[in-house]
């Protein structure tokens, strides 16, 4: 400049770096949230044209700037849905977009929607219907993965696998019983999921800035009117609360560290040296160099996404932690989190349901496995204590000293001579043989939710009956 300084207005070389016309384009891109909640257009226009209704119907606007409202909001929907509208980043978020576009469209009735509410409980609003819509899919598509897993517990409901502690081989188990686990797992997320519908089936609009309004609005009405089963009940919480945010990435943390143990099963069952699964093509992909190769990709992904969703659970809660009430713009940051976390999740659950359903299951080499490792020795325990009337820990250590002698012998329990196992235990007769098989094992096991094949198919039929 003449003056000799700078003008601010173009880059400051100290500390402008790629913001070419100074402090003005550092505070927008800062403050502007439009880049990601255009999403929540939708919900804007409705929870609109809902509150321009009510404001009419109270006689706080007029039925003819009511009309002219609506059917401009209802423009503004069918181009930003047919791609045919400008977003602004200068005005900042949704809610003054859609707002400038009214505006221009029907003129001074624009400025009254407005009235009796603030951008606070606006976006209250917008967020809440949009999780609320998010959860909805979510428990659907749990539905479907619970299904799946249904499916393949009725076809499996015998079939004979290694149970697993510490990776160890246990006790062996059925497949469907296996099966039955994650449906037990998805079937709590899918309740908690239901709990945070009825938590957050609030209306939020009405609670203007923070302190309601002198306006005689109804917000009983809007409430019905956008499916909200009452209004919220503090105008303070209602601008201040992100709850059914946090509510839904907690709830998508829970359920993605259940698919990834689940992600993390199929990685090791469908190796080489386990062989009890394949996977399909389509959900696995081949190695650039190594031909043989048929790698988890989709289920590695999985196990990785769950990273992310936690992420944006500790981000959400640290935004939120130290906020006085009611609203700071720090709750800008809210939505990503979120947005995130709900692809991440919805991809997630598609991916292992496919899986799921596509596996092929190697009975065979489940069956043989499920053999290896003594894992019939509690049975042999339990047959003493049963038949011969043995107290518990004598039993445990004569069972011990006959795997003992299996492993000398390189063989299995079943493969014991009758003679070898009664110079542990002279009351050791030869009906001992009929539980030492895997399947013996399993069905003996009908304690209510035990692995019995009967029982498996119990549990079936309460989930499919439940829904
Ligand atoms: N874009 C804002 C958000 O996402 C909307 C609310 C703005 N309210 C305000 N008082 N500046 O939180």
């Amino acid at each position: 400049m003449a003056d000799g300084t700078k003008d601010t207005k173009s880059s400051n070389q100290m500390w402008g770096g790629r913001f070419a016309s100074g402090p003005d384009a550092i505070m927008e891109e800062i403050n502007a949230s439009i880049g990601f909640d255009k999403k929540l257009f939708a919900q804007d226009i409705r929870g609109s044209i809902a509150h321009a209704t009510m404001l009419a119907h109270q006689g706080i606007i007029s039925g003819d700037d009511k009309d002219k409202i609506v059917h401009g909001l209802n423009t503004i929907l069918s181009e930003i849905e047919s791609g045919n509208f400008e977003f602004s980043r200068q005005l900042e978020d949704i809610h003054m977009n859609v707002e400038a576009r009214l505006a221009a469209l029907i003129g001074p009735a624009a400025g009254r929607l407005h009235t009796a509410r603030s951008r606070n409980d606006q976006v209250a609003l917008d967020f809440r219907l949009w999780v609320k819509e998010e959860l909805q899919k979510t428990e659907a598509m749990l539905t479907n993965l619970i299904a799946a897993f249904l499916d393949r517990a009725e076809e499996h409901a015998e079939s004979v696998m290694p149970g697993f502690t510490h990776l160890q081989t246990a006790q062996p188990v059925t497949f469907g019983h296996h099966c039955m686990a994650y449906v037990e797992m998805f079937g709590r997320d899918r309740s908690r999921v239901r709990h945070a519908i009825e938590h957050l089936d609030e209306s939020p609009i009405g609670a203007a800035a923070l302190a309601g309004t002198g306006y005689p609005i109804d917000r009983h009405m809007t409430a019905k009117a956008l499916g909200f089963r009452e209004p919220t009940r503090n105008s303070i919480d209602t601008v201040s609360d992100r709850d059914f945010a946090i509510e839904f990435l907690s709830i998508a943390a829970i359920c993605g560290m259940h698919l990834s143990r689940l992600a993390e099963e199929i990685v090791i069952w469908s190796t080489p040296q386990f062989g009890f699964v394949r996977l399909s093509d389509a959900f696995s992909t081949g190695s650039s160099i190594m031909p043989q190769k048929k790698n988890p990709d989709a289920a590695e992904l999985v196990r990785a996404k769950t990273g992310r969703i936690n992420g944006s659970l500790v981000a959400l809660l640290t935004i939120m932690k130290g906020l006085p009430l009611a609203y700071s713009k720090d709750m800008q940051e809210d939505k990503e989190q979120v947005f995130d976390a709900a692809e991440s999740l919805e991809l997630a659950i598609a991916a292992m349901t496919g899986m799921v359903r596509d596996m092929t299951v190697n009975t065979a080499r489940m069956k043989a496995a499920a053999g290896s490792g003594y894992s019939t020795a509690t049975d042999l325990a339990d047959w003493l204590v049963r038949e011969v009337g043995l107290p518990f820990r004598d039993a445990h250590h004569v069972t011990g000293r006959a795997v003992a002698l299996a492993e000398s012998k390189g063989c299995d329990l079943a493969e014991l001579l009758l003679t070898d196992l009664q110079a542990i235990n002279a009351a050791i007769t030869d009906k001992v043989y009929d539980v030492l098989t895997v399947e013996a094992s399993v069905a003996s096991r009908k304690s209510f939710g035990g692995t019995a094949p009967s029982e498996v198919r119990k549990q079936i039929a309460y989930w499919r009956a439940r829904n």
